[in-house]
């Protein structure tokens, strides 16, 4: 594929790309949500009603992302290649809460869904690094209120984070990359139509498997991340 060195790439990732890094996507066997429902652990509503519920799930996905066998893989470390040595910008949004693609290096990226590993107060709106469980008696290091903290993560009905940018970067973007996405949650699965209409962008999908919009990408390859990541972006990388 040849597009000019200069050009503007976005990347889009989701929770494919950090399967083999030992972390379950959402969707079909053995996923996040499996067995169970979506609106009782990530939406607001849950957390006002069951708490505890809400804390529960974080608590076990923070503890699964701390643990010393969770380590990016090499899709991580071919984007932060591609960030390091594309002469034009490449910006990396992520819908993703793991902070894998910052453990490889990566630095131009934006966490559309939020962090798991931060906390925000919903007192005084301060958000921080948290590592540790969390639950309703937690107090807030800055204004010291008990309760009032939350996993810093988008839930369903809420505004995903940075979308300005994120929309203005897709207008201007010759190059879209969705790699490990189902393609089931929106805003982020329309971006390949709005970086197609807006700059007639070339368009790629990385995934294990067709996704539900596959079928709008200019090209598709399908494989583990681990392999035909690292693989494109070497193609790419030998163009310029
Ligand atoms: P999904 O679980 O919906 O989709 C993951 C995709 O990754 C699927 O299409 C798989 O085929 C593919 N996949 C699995 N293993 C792979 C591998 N080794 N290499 C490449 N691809 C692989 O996850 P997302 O699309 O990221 O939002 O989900 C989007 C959003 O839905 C999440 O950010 C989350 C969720 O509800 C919120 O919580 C707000």
């Amino acid at each position: 594929m040849k597009i000019s060195n200069t050009a503007p790439i976005v990347i889009l990732t989701g929770a494919g790309i950090s399967k083999e890094s030992g972390l379950d996507t959402f969707r079909g066997n053995g996923g996040l949500w499996e067995g169970i429902r979506v609106e009782e652990v990530a939406s607001p509503i849950a957390f006002q009603k069951t708490p505890d519920i809400v804390h529960s799930f974080y608590n076990k996905r923070r503890e699964r992302l701390l643990s010393p066998d969770i380590k990016p893989n090499a899709a991580h470390y071919a984007l932060e290649k591609l960030e390091k040595e594309w002469p034009g910008e490449v910006l990396l949004v992520t819908q993703n809460v793991d902070d894998l693609h910052e453990r490889a290096g990566s630095k131009n990226l934006i966490h559309m869904h939020g962090e798991l590993l931060n906390a925000r107060c919903v007192s005084c709106h301060h958000i921080f690094l948290w590592k540790k469980d969390m639950d309703t008696q937690s107090i807030c290091p800055n204004c010291t209120a008990v309760g009032a903290l939350r996993v810093n993560v988008v839930w369903f009905g809420e505004i995903p984070l940075m979308m300005d940018v994120i929309e203005n970067a897709l207008i201007n973007a010759a190059l879209f990359v969705s790699i490990g996405t189902s393609g089931n949650v929106y805003p982020a699965a329309g971006f390949v139509q709005v970086a197609s209409r807006s700059n007639d962008a070339r368009t790629i999908e990385i995934n294990l498997e067709p996704s539900l919009n596959a079928d709008q990408f200019s090209k598709g390859y399908y494989g583990p991340a681990s392999e035909t990541v690292p693989d494109f972006i070497s193609k790419l990388l030998d163009n310029i």
